[in-house]
């Protein structure tokens, strides 16, 4: 028969990757309290029109790779209906209007942990189901709170060993100077039209911003193109000079770039995205995220000033392989062996030491201690305990395997013994 494998574009996460996620995860939650972040969740599906006017309709996850779902039994206007979320930001401004969250004592600070899904054609570090840690902050004008995230940003890059990632950032004004930004561009365009690829030709007219965004554009007219930084009215000149004087206090590597306009239209003010060293040219950022000042009243709620960011797990996991990035050494692992029909023994020892907080694997066979052994060893334990007549004294035998050094010792004293401290 033929096997099945998984779908294009997603990958299984086995045993041997799940030390670098642990890791990623783990310093993503401790930062998240860190930082006084508080767990949100929403849906893995939601409304298309949430998509559709959050992100925008002609952004690339709506237009292109908008992951269309319907029940077993779903009509053609079901499936018109829902879509897996392609990234968290709109659910979460959703549940924040939904829930009248705006009466809390503010700003609020939320964070998520989750899958995505965007139904791009898959490459190196691009999935149809990806991972991001993502953070939000509601109800803050700013301009320390864009600092203070994007230090955070920083900070997990930094924590994780991932200590060449630079803050690319950018201001693409607000609602009151960005017309005339666009007229700039498109005025700009126009004249060299003949250079743009038809995907741009077709953006100049629906979204001017984004041709700055093809890869494809050719260096000199990317240069020679209107910088949104000029463009800026008095307020978002103010906050963004704001941002920048604070990055430089804090010492904040970053650069400024006049072509970062990010995918998504929900953007106003501040943008970043933080890129590896290096790697610039593939664009493929590790996290990126912006202000979206507009974004809850083009969602039916009340003008709310917000920011956030996501950082793509995928891309920090396969940056932390490309670089061997150590990984903090993982607790020991002791298997519970034992001599004959004594599983309930063995059973009772390992529910002790995992009391006590140990991993413990016992091991179910009938097998000889020697063989016991060797699977222990090769299942990845540090140490063996031993399971024998000593017991009705409350005695094991303690066996390190990477020494073969072995004593009988009380069960209490395990736990000092294997973390070496007696
Ligand atoms: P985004 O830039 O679309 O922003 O995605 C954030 C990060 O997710 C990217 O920098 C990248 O690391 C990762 N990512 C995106 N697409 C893929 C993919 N197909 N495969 C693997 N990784 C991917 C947002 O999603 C915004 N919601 C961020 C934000 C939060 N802005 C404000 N608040």
């Amino acid at each position: 028969m033929a096997k099945i494998t998984a779908p294009r574009g997603t990958r299984d996460l086995l045993p041997e990757d799940a030390p670098a996620w642990n890791r990623v995860e783990a310093l993503a939650r401790d930062l998240s309290r860190r930082y006084a972040f508080e767990r949100i969740e929403t849906p893995l599906f939601e409304r298309v029109e949430l998509f559709s006017r959050g992100l925008g309709e002609s952004s690339d996850a709506v237009e292109k790779e908008m992951f269309r779902v319907s029940g077993a039994t779903g009509s053609e206007e079901e499936r018109a209906e829902w879509a897996l979320r392609p990234e968290p930001t709109a659910g979460i401004v959703r549940a924040f209007i939904e829930h009248g969250m705006h009466v809390r004592p503010g700003p609020l600070r939320l964070t998520m942990i989750g899958p995505m899904f965007r139904y791009d054609r898959p490459q190196a570090g691009r999935y149809r189901q990806f991972s991001q840690w993502d953070v939000e902050v509601i109800g803050d004008p700013g301009p320390a709170v864009d600092a203070e995230l994007i230090e955070l940003a920083h900070r997990f890059f930094a924590e994780l060993g991932l200590t060449d990632a630079v803050a690319h950032v950018n201001s693409i004004g607000d609602a009151a100077c960005r017309p005339a930004y666009r007229q700039a561009l498109v005025d700009y365009f126009a004249l060299h039209s003949d250079r743009l690829t038809d995907d741009s030709r077709r953006r100049l007219e629906v979204n001017p911003l984004r041709v700055l965004d093809d890869k494809q554009l050719a260096p000199d007219l990317a240069e020679g193109a209107p910088k949104s930084v000029d463009h800026l009215c008095d307020d978002c000149r103010a906050h963004f000079r704001a941002v920048l004087d604070l990055l430089d206090a804090l010492e904040l590597r970053h650069v400024v770039d006049h072509r970062l306009v990010r995918g998504l239209d929900y953007y106003t003010r501040t943008a970043f995205e933080f890129v590896i060293a290096g790697r610039e040219g593939q664009q493929q950022a590790i996290g990126g995220g912006g202000r979206y000042d507009g974004l809850a009243e083009l969602l039916g709620g009340r003008s709310t000033p917000a920011i956030g960011f996501g950082i793509g797990l995928d891309r920090s996991v396969l940056a932390m392989e490309e670089q061997a990035v150590a990984l903090p050494p993982v607790a020991p692992l002791v298997a519970v062996i034992g001599t004959g029909d004594d599983h309930a023994d063995r059973l009772r020892v390992a529910g002790e030491l995992r009391t006590a907080g140990i991993a413990v694997r016992p091991d179910g066979s009938d097998r000889k201690l020697g063989k016991q052994l060797e699977a222990a060893s090769k299942a990845g334990a540090g140490w063996a305990v031993i399971v024998g007549e000593e017991l009705a004294t409350g005695r094991i035998g303690l066996k390190d395997l990477s020494s073969g050094a072995q004593e009988t010792v009380t069960l209490n004293e395990v736990p000092d013994r294997i973390s070496g401290r007696s």
